[in-house]
């Protein structure tokens, strides 16, 4: 059980590499009015989104993993709530992609500062699912 967990620890981690990542790109993009900049911040984002999905498929996967294969130990009220915060992750990794291809096209609409709030929000997930699976409050 506890290679499952190593496993689901190391994709989360890198999972959330990318997360952080990606949207300072779209800060940078949503400010950037170079053509070769513009060409490199696209080629950028299409790369790492690419990377950095099937990552996000082998966190969840030995999520699974623990909590199905294990589920006489891992149950309560700190699960569901961390289930539903990945739930939330998930749209925002997929809402990412969307906007891979929006910027891809040169039609994104948003602005630097919304992308700079955007950026925020795998912090609060983070921070939210670590304390509910490590302190289990309820
Ligand atoms: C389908 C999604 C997921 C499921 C079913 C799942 C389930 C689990 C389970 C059962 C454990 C073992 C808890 C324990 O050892 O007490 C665990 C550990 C952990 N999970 Fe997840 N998880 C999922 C996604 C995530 C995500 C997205 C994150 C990060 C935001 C995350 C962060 C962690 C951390 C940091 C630990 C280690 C906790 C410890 O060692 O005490 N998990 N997960």
């Amino acid at each position: 059980m506890l290679w499952i967990k190593s496993f689901h620890i190391i994709f989360v981690v890198s999972w959330f590499a990318g997360l952080f990542y990606l949207p300072r790109i779209f800060v940078n993009h949503a400010m950037a009015t170079e053509p070769a900049e513009i060409a490199r911040l696209k080629l950028m984002e299409g790369k790492l989104y690419r990377f950095v999905t099937p990552i996000a498929w082998l966190a969840l996967g030995f999520g699974m993993w623990l909590w199905l294969g294990y589920r006489e130990i891992f149950t309560g009220g700190w699960l569901h709530t961390k289930l539903l915060l990945v739930l939330l992750l998930i749209v925002y990794h997929f809402y990412c992609g969307k906007l891979v291809k929006q910027f891809a096209a040169d039609q994104n609409t948003r602005s630097h500062v919304f992308y700079r709030w955007f950026n925020e929000v795998p912090v609060l997930i983070l921070t939210a699912v670590t304390i509910l699976v490590t302190v289990k409050p309820f």
